[in-house]
């Protein structure tokens, strides 16, 4: 039952434990403060004062659970799920009044990341699914790269791509303009081993993410990409491995942390046994996070 929970809430054992936590924390300090509450209007226990009761806590559980999400560090996961609900309540999250975001995936390699965010988008697309709280589409595949393996899956999926040049990325416009003419809301870096530019960062606040094939902060950095970074974990006789989902800052791979998923490394792997693992973690998960983060 937990590990269900883990991967559907895609946290780990001990943001879950602290997930628990707040729910059982904010339903009591939510039915302590409708009790207070109610002593102010000298009501009688009955039938009314029950249904005033219920009402209260009702309006109040969001606001407790919130409250005590805080100091626990679960803020952007209740934030999350409060909405979810709100939007189901309220209707909002039928398909017909959804705007779909525009992704653009920058990718230098063989992009099979790119390829299972691209089934996904078309998933979510095709089969009108309303769990979905956000529709998102692949608009744009850009590449540093020329004849990279992700040039061909944009092409079997029809989807537009830009190459791009170093001194204009980093020196001039930053390819904003192509970015705007394809509407670009979100940026999915899936292998692409160049720093964002700082405009971009700016421009695309908390709306650019990565992934790494690894532990972070633990075999981060310049420098570590591809078998690189397994090579390393396997040097330092780790036992496990994984992927890390972060945003981008201006650092590599530093920013804000969103998602892991572990691995075991066993006595026997090796760099090419690891790679394989963590795909399968990125491939399962890369999809699901950016669904839950996109905005
Ligand atoms: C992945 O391992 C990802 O973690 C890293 O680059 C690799 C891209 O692989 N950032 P692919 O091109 O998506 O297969």
């Amino acid at each position: 039952m937990f590990n269900k929970l883990k991967e559907r809430w895609k946290v780990n054992g001990v943001s879950l434990i602290l997930i628990i936590a707040t729910f059982a924390l904010g339903g009591s300090l939510c039915g302590y403060a409708g009790r207070k509450l109610l002593l102010l209007t000298n009501l009688e226990k009955g039938l009314l004062w029950f249904v005033l009761y219920i009402v209260l806590i009702t309006l109040l559980w969001p606001l407790c659970v919130m409250l005590i999400s805080i100091p626990l560090g679960q803020f952007s996961f209740f934030k999350r799920y409060i909405l979810r609900i709100w939007g189901k309540m309220s209707g909002k999250s039928s398909k017909k009044s959804k705007n779909v975001i525009k992704i653009a995936i920058f990718a230098s390699g063989t992009g099979s990341n790119a390829e299972k965010i691209i089934e996904a988008a078309t998933y979510l697309l095709g089969k009108e699914n309303h769990e979905a709280e956000i529709m998102w589409k692949v608009a744009l595949i850009v590449c540093n790269k020329p004849g990279a393996g992700v040039l061909d899956i944009a092409l079997k999926n029809n989807i537009p791509t830009l190459i791009i040049e170093k001194e204009r990325f980093f020196n001039a416009d930053n390819y904003l303009p192509e970015l705007k003419k394809y509407d670009i809301g979100f940026i999915v870096l899936a292998g692409f081993l160049w720093k964002m530019p700082a405009n971009l960062i700016a421009i695309y606040t908390k709306k650019i993410i990565n992934i790494h094939p690894a532990l972070l902060p633990k075999f981060g950095g310049k420098g570590m990409y591809g078998s690189k970074v397994h090579h390393a974990v396997i040097d330092a006789k780790e036992t496990e491995s994984g992927i890390t989902i972060h945003y981008v800052d201006e650092l590599y791979d530093h920013g804000e942390i969103i998602f892991q998923a572990k691995c075991p490394v066993s006595d026997v792997d090796t760099p090419e046994t690891l790679a394989a693992k963590v795909h399968l973690l990125e491939h399962k998960y890369y999809p699901q996070v950016l669904t839950d983060v996109i905005h």
